[in-house]
């Protein structure tokens, strides 16, 4: 990567012109031809957010807690206010980083009780945030994928038609084409193809998570591994790229021992399927941990194959059970728009504490993978290379992953030990024969 691509970036991003003196006759181009999407996840609106005097008050998803320094952009025992998602998109809009499309991995409604909400009112959130997405980028198209919130009762996405995924095949019309449609209304996943050799697949993989009881024992629910295999093999043959997108992600989580996002079945066939899927798979796009985190599929042999991303959270909630937080983010993607391989990541931030006390949603950019980490892509090998690096006892680049983890909420707090042998095991180990590998290697006290 040359030295006329960063200042091509850095001008984007800054806003101000790279000198580039020449002193050849003509005009060089930049070497990559770079294309940009965004990626937005776990918006949560609270519609009950306000600031009152009683913090047990402020907001339902507190549920009955305390919130801890309620402001006019949230609180982070609290899902969103519709204030903090307007200044998300506000500011995705003003930096006018050119992006070419959206992405949008789920769920809209808060964490509340699922007497709190309704088939309807769930409904009713979901078009709300597809509206106010539509109101900021009338142009653009968005690829949503469903989340375990979007359904009620929560969790519960059913294997048929039923009303919230034909609501949702209605709301979201406007972006997605008639055969998308179909599948959506049925499942809640769909397929299209986004630009030339460019095909997004919207799992819907709340039907493998674990507190779905209506898949219980289901070896294939709805027949999306089935839809999968053939829509991959389908793309394989007519030498198409593809971008994953879905809510609940494949792999171990960061920051439980022992845990997959979904169920451990249905996550070893998943990992199967986009093994023998990885030459054609360029990325991997999820959200529902609500932290910032990577993960690099190895192939049988070892070696790296497939980039995923977790993307953090807009809603800056957390559970009373929980210790830490997030801050509010959202995150562009910069890709090659040749072959359609990552090239970098850029996440931004709200420093929510900072933007409640100055009544003001100073957004601004957290960091760019490639600078951060001092790797030259976000490809498979670069991730891989960097992850290695994470394993050093006082590895810097891991600490810096463990502050970006929760969007920079606390960079006092320090990952070691179990901590950081969950998070390091998760980024390599997808399936359970090696992560439990890794995991024997790291209690045996290796890294
Ligand atoms: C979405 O909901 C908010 C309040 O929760 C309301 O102020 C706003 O008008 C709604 N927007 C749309 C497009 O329905
Ligand atoms: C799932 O299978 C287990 C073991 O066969 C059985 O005990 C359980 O009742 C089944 N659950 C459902 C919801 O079918
Ligand atoms: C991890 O969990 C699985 C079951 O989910 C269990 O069979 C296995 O023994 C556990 N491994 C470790 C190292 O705890
Ligand atoms: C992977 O591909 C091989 C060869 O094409 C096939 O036999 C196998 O069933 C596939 N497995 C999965 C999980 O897709
Ligand atoms: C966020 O803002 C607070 C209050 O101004 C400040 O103490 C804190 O250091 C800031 N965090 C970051 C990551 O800048
Ligand atoms: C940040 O982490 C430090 C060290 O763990 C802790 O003492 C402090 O209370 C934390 N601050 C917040 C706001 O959680
Ligand atoms: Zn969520
Ligand atoms: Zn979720």
């Amino acid at each position: 990567m040359g030295l006329m691509f960063f200042c091509w970036i850095a001008s984007l991003l800054y806003q101000q012109i790279c000198a580039a003196p020449r002193d050849h006759g003509f005009r060089e181009r930049p070497l990559l031809e770079i294309s940009k999407f965004w990626h937005i996840s776990d918006l949560h609106i609270d519609p009950t957010y306000h600031i009152t005097e009683d913090h047990t008050k402020v907001c339902y998803s507190s549920k009955g807690f305390p919130a801890s320094d309620p402001g006019i952009f949230g609180d982070f025992m609290c899902d969103s206010p519709y204030e903090l998602i307007l200044s998300a998109f506000s500011y995705m809009k003003s930096v006018d980083l050119e992006p070419e499309f959206i992405i949008w991995t789920g769920d809209s409604p808060p964490h509340v009780p699922a007497e709190k909400l309704s088939t309807d009112t769930v409904i009713n959130m979901i078009s709300n945030m597809t509206l106010t997405i539509r109101q900021f980028f009338p142009q653009l198209p968005v690829y949503p994928a469903l989340g375990n919130h979007d359904y009620w009762p929560q969790d519960q996405l059913p294997v048929n038609e039923n009303d919230i995924y034909q609501a949702v095949a209605r709301i979201w019309s406007p972006w997605l084409q008639p055969e998308a449609l179909i599948t959506l209304r049925k499942g809640g996943f769909y397929s299209q193809l986004i630009k030339p050799g460019l095909r997004l697949v919207s799992l819907n993989t709340n039907l493998y998570y674990g507190p779905n009881k209506v898949t219980v024992n289901m070896s294939d629910p709805a027949g999306q591994y089935e839809w999968l295999q053939d829509t991959l093999e389908l793309s394989k043959q007519n030498m198409e790229r593809v971008y994953v997108i879905a809510h609940v992600p494949v792999g171990y989580l960061p920051y439980a021992k022992n845990t997959t996002a979904m169920r451990e079945g249905h996550n070893e066939r998943l990992v199967n399927i986009f093994r023998n899927y990885s030459d054609i798979i360029q990325g991997q796009f999820y959200g529902h941990t609500h932290r910032d985190s990577m993960m690099v599929l190895l192939d049988r042999k070892g070696k790296p194959v497939n980039s995923i991303f977790v993307t953090p959270a807009v809603t800056p909630y957390r559970s009373f059970l929980e210790q830490y937080s997030n801050n509010p983010g959202v995150r562009m993607y910069l890709y090659n728009a040749q072959d359609y391989g990552l090239q970098d990541l850029w996440q931004f931030y709200l420093n929510l504490t900072e933007a409640n006390q100055e009544e003001k949603p100073n957004w601004r950019l957290e960091y760019t993978m490639t600078k951060a980490f001092g790797i030259t892509d976000i490809q498979p090998e670069s991730l891989h290379e960097l992850a290695l690096k994470f394993e050093a006892p006082d590895s810097k680049e891991f600490q810096k992953y463990f502050t970006y983890f929760m969007v920079s909420y606390n960079d006092t707090v320090t990952c070691t030990e179990e901590c950081k042998s969950i998070q390091v095991c998760s980024v390599h180990f997808l399936d359970h024969e090696s992560y439990s590998e890794c995991l024997q290697k790291v209690t045996g006290g290796d890294f």
